[in-house]
């Protein structure tokens, strides 16, 4: 499919500046008021990347789950940012960035970023809103997650150590401390001293009980409290009364659909809804608010720690597209797994989020490639199958079926206009929009804010443009 192209010009990537190619469609779609970027596979599929472009255009950018298990690095010029906890919103001094009460937060992690941004000339002061909901991470978490990955005959699932989902499980079962009551001197100190006893006899029960003092981890969370004081607030009441007030606000997804605890590879996911339903409860703002949904794709696949992944590329091809892909986590460091596009997991993803549109990340990574196979179909045990099994015993079991496409003959990367593309290249991203029924809005080419196309008259094109 021919379509048109907007080319990035300038640095600060204004879509004001941007020069328009051959039209998809005439008319730009209606503009409206909030935006969602989600990931769609099994994370670092270059959110942040997308987040940090489409934010000049929002007022406000929120954080509605997930953890500092999440990595998203934002390249701008010859910076490099590497942001976990804070929205990568965060970047563009004028916009307020939200973590919102969804998120588990590692008071010591979030505060280490702020550092890091702050020396980074970063303005955080009036920038930054932390929710007095949100649930902490204390030491004891990722000490029990130790266990849960590291004993023998367990299900191990591969995770970030970060706590996260201890952090989680404490949440749920109604045991949890928040941000609000870190900031009670007079409720802190009892509730923390009550629970981390209890904790503590857990892990020594565990065998994982590792030295530490109640104390003098009570003292240091009460530090932190007085250093986090500054950026809390009902960041629920924050959202509402701004979209009431015309302000526009950009959900940022952490993580990605086939990591949500409810529609991922269960067990081998993250503890949270990482799928469009999360970012509505885990910023207190309703369904009826969140307007467009645009989804981030890779022209490939990875994941960082367990579980099935029906295209992975074992051995040395799956070796060549992680050093093509620069494909290591971003906060474990670990080798991403890589494989092959997958349609039916795309439109899986597709169906929980119906997506405004698609933004597929890295298709310059795939330019050395003479063929690339697209997963076009599932079997399973000799039978085809169209749909994502629940359990991931049998989702490891399905075998794709792939369609061999022609790679291109000349570098993709750095590209800003859809028509200067290779024609393998536009013949591909044609194959995946024909094949997902969603439009392609945009391709990011390089990591770089200016290294993308973005369609002209797409949705894409419309919530990314003032
Ligand atoms: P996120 O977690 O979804 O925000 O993604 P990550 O930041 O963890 O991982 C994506 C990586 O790919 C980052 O290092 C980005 O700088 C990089 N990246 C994003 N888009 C592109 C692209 O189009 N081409 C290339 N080569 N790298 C990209
Ligand atoms: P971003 O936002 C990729 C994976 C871990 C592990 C599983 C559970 O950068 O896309 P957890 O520590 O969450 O309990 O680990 O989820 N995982 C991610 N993989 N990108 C992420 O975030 C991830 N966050 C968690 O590798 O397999
Ligand atoms: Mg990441």
């Amino acid at each position: 499919m021919e379509s048109g192209a907007v080319v990035l010009t300038g640095s600060n990537c204004s879509l004001s500046s941007l020069q328009l190619g051959d039209t998809r469609s005439a008319t730009p779609q209606p503009l409206m008021s909030n935006l969602a970027v989600l990931g769609l596979q099994w994370g670092d599929e270059g959110k942040g990347k997308l987040i940090d472009l489409a934010a000049e255009h929002y007022d406000i950018v929120v954080r509605c789950q997930g953890g500092n298990n999440a990595g998203h690095t934002v390249r701008v010029g010859e910076e490099v940012y590497k942001l976990s906890l804070v929205p990568s919103g965060i970047l563009r001094s004028e916009k307020t960035a939200v973590v919102g009460n969804g998120v588990v937060i590692n008071p010591e992690a979030l505060l280490h970023e702020i550092d890091s941004l702050r020396a980074a000339g970063v303005s955080i002061e009036k920038n930054l809103l932390i929710s007095n909901r949100a649930h902490l991470v204390f030491p004891y978490h990722p000490m029990l997650e130790r266990s849960s990955e590291s004993t023998p005959g367990k299900r191990k699932i591969g995770t970030t150590s970060r706590g996260i989902g201890p952090c989680y499980e404490d949440k749920v079962a109604r045991r949890g401390i928040r941000v609000a009551e870190l900031l009670s001197t007079e409720l802190f100190p009892q509730r923390f001293r009550s629970i981390a006893e209890e904790k503590f006899s857990v892990a020594e029960a565990l065998g994982v009980a590792e030295q530490w003092d109640v104390e003098g981890a009570l003292q240091l969370y009460q530090g932190y409290a007085e250093r986090l004081r500054p950026f809390v607030a009902d960041t629920g009441k924050f959202l509402n009364d701004s979209i009431r007030q015309g302000k526009r606000v950009l959900f940022e997804g952490a993580q990605a659909t086939m990591l949500d605890i409810d529609f991922g590879t269960y067990p081998y996911l993250t503890s949270s809804n990482a799928s469009a339903g999360g970012l509505c409860t885990g910023s207190g703002v309703s369904p009826r608010l969140l307007h467009e949904i645009v989804g981030v794709s890779k022209a490939y696949a990875t994941r960082v720690g367990e579980g099935p992944f029906a295209t992975e590329l074992h051995g040395p091809g799956g070796d060549a597209l992680r050093e093509s892909g620069g494909e290591y986590g971003t906060v474990t460091g670990r080798p991403r797994r890589c494989g092959w596009f997958d349609i039916p997991l795309l439109r899986y993803a597709h169906s929980i989020n119906h997506l405004s549109s698609l933004f597929v990340t890295k298709i310059d990574v795939l330019d050395y490639l003479e063929t690339i196979p697209v997963c076009v179909g599932y079997r399973y045990r000799g039978s085809p199958l169209d749909w994502m099994p629940a359990i991931s015993e049998e989702y490891a079991e399905v075998e794709p079926v792939y369609k061999e496409m022609p790679g291109w003959d000349r570098p993709t990367s750095g590209i800003t206009d859809f028509d200067r593309l290779p024609r393998a290249a536009k013949d591909y991203i044609a194959f995946l929009e024909d094949s997902l029924d969603v439009e392609i809005g945009g391709v990011s080419t390089g990591p770089e804010r200016e290294q993308t196309i973005i369609r002209q008259g797409s949705v894409l094109e419309a919530v990314v443009s003032a």
